[in-house]
C-alpha cells in the first residue's frame, strides 16, 4: 500500500453509507467549544437525518421545502416574524413554554413535573399561573394606566371590566406586581395590524395596587386569524387547517423577587378553544366572560350599554435567584 492509498483508507468520508454519513456529521461536532452547542447540533442532525430517510424525502420535496424557509426567511422584518409564527403552528413554541415552566418554583432540570395551574374565583392558590405563547403582537413601551383606566382607547367592541389579584403560591398578594396587557378588539385585529392608526388601543401597562388588586376596562375579546397571508398560511391551507386563535387577552406580570409570568387569559365557551391554531390553550387559562344588562358596573361606573366583566388572579412563582445564590 502506498502512501497515496493510506491517506484515502484513513480519511473516513469516502464512499459512505447512509447511517456512516449520520455518524460522520455528527463526530464533525465533537470538538465544539460549547458543550451545549455540541449537543443540540448532534442531536439536531441525527434527528433531521432520520427524517429525512422515515419519509425519503425527494430531490423535489427537498427543493420545495427550501424554497419555503426562503419564502419565510423573505417576508420576516421587524414587523412580522413569520419564523416565530412557524414554530407556533409546528407547536415547538408550547413544547418549549412546556419544558421550560414545569415547576412552579422556576427551577429547571430533571424532576417529577409538578401541576401548575391558573385561578379565577375565590379557591386559594397552589401553584403558578401556567404560561403560554407570547406571539407576535407585544409591543414595548406600552401607554401607563392607573387601575379603573380603559385601556381599550377607542378599540371597537363591547366593554368589559377586568379585574383580579396577583397572588405569590402561598396566595399572599403582591403589591405593586407590573401588568402588561394586549388584546385584539372585537374585528380580531389588534392595533399594530392598522396601518392608519399610530396610537396604542387595546394595551397598556399597569400596576397592582397595594393589596395586589388591578382592574381596568378593555372591550371584549374576540376570536382571530393568526396572519395567514404568508408561508404559515400555506402550509395551514396544505394541511386544511384553520389560522383561528380562541379569543383572550394576554398578559404579562412582573415583580421583583418573582418570575415573569407570560400568559394569556381565554373566554370560557368560545368555538376555538379545541382547536387553537399554535396549541396555546390551558384549561387553567379560561375564564368566564360574563355578560351584564346595562346598570351599575363592579367599579360603580353606571353602565347605559350591555357590559362583560371577566376576573382572573394571576399566580407568581419565585425567580429562584435566592435558591440559586445559595446553591453556590
Ligand atoms: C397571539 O395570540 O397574539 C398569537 C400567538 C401566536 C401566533 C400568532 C398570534
Ligand atoms: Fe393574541
Amino acid at each position: 500500500m502506498d502512501q497515496h492509498e493510506k491517506r484515502s483508507v484513513s480519511s473516513g468520508t469516502r464512499d459512505l453509507s447512509d447511517e456512516r454519513l449520520t455518524e460522520e456529521v455528527i463526530s464533525r461536532f465533537e470538538n465544539s467549544a460549547s458543550p451545549r452547542f455540541k449537543e443540540i447540533m448532534q442531536s439536531l442532525v441525527k434527528h433531521l437525518h432520520a427524517f429525512v430517510s422515515e419519509v425519503q424525502l425527494t430531490e423535489e420535496e427537498w427543493s420545495e421545502g427550501i424554497e419555503f424557509l426562503t419564502r419565510t426567511g423573505h417576508i420576516t422584518d421587524d414587523e412580522r416574524q413569520e419564523f416565530i409564527l412557524l414554530s407556533d403552528v409546528l407547536g415547538v413554541s408550547m413544547l418549549v413554554v412546556g419544558i421550560n415552566h414545569r415547576h412552579p418554583t422556576g427551577a429547571t432540570g430533571s424532576g417529577e413535573a409538578v401541576e401548575v395551574v391558573g385561578h379565577h374565583g375565590d379557591r386559594q392558590p397552589t401553584h403558578t399561573t401556567e404560561a403560554t405563547v407570547f406571539g407576535p403582537f407585544y409591543v414595548e413601551g406600552a401607554p401607563e394606566y392607573q387601575n379603573g383606566d380603559d385601556i381599550a382607547n377607542g378599540a371597537p367592541g363591547e366593554p368589559c371590566f377586568v379585574s383580579g389579584r396577583v397572588l405569590s403560591v402561598s396566595g399572599d398578594p403582591i403589591p405593586n406586581a407590573r401588568l402588561d396587557v394586549w388584546q385584539a378588539d372585537e374585528e380580531g385585529f389588534y392595533d399594530v395590524q392598522y396601518d392608519d392608526l399610530d396610537e396604542a388601543r387595546g394595551r397598556g401597562r399597569l400596576r397592582a395596587d397595594g393589596e395586589g388588586r388591578y382592574w381596568f376596562w378593555s372591550v371584549k375579546p374576540e376570536p382571530y386569524p393568526i396572519p395567514h397571508d404568508g408561508p404559515v398560511g400555506d402550509l395551514l391551507k396544505a394541511a386544511n387547517r384553520s389560522p383561528m386563535r380562541p379569543a383572550h387577552v394576554h398578559f404579562m406580570v412582573e415583580a421583583p423577587g418573582y418570575r415573569t409570568l407570560i400568559t394569556h387569559v381565554f373566554a370560557e365557551g368560545d368555538e376555538y378553544l379545541d382547536t387553537d391554531a399554535v396549541f396555546g390553550v390551558k384549561e387553567n387559562l379560561i375564564a368566564p366572560f360574563v355578560r351584564h344588562e346595562p346598570g351599575v358596573a363592579p367599579d360603580g361606573k353606571q353602565m347605559d350599554v350591555p357590559f362583560y366583566t371577566m376576573s382572573y388572579d394571576h399566580v407568581l412563582g419565585p425567580d429562584g435567584k435566592e435558591e440559586r445564590a445559595q446553591d453556590r
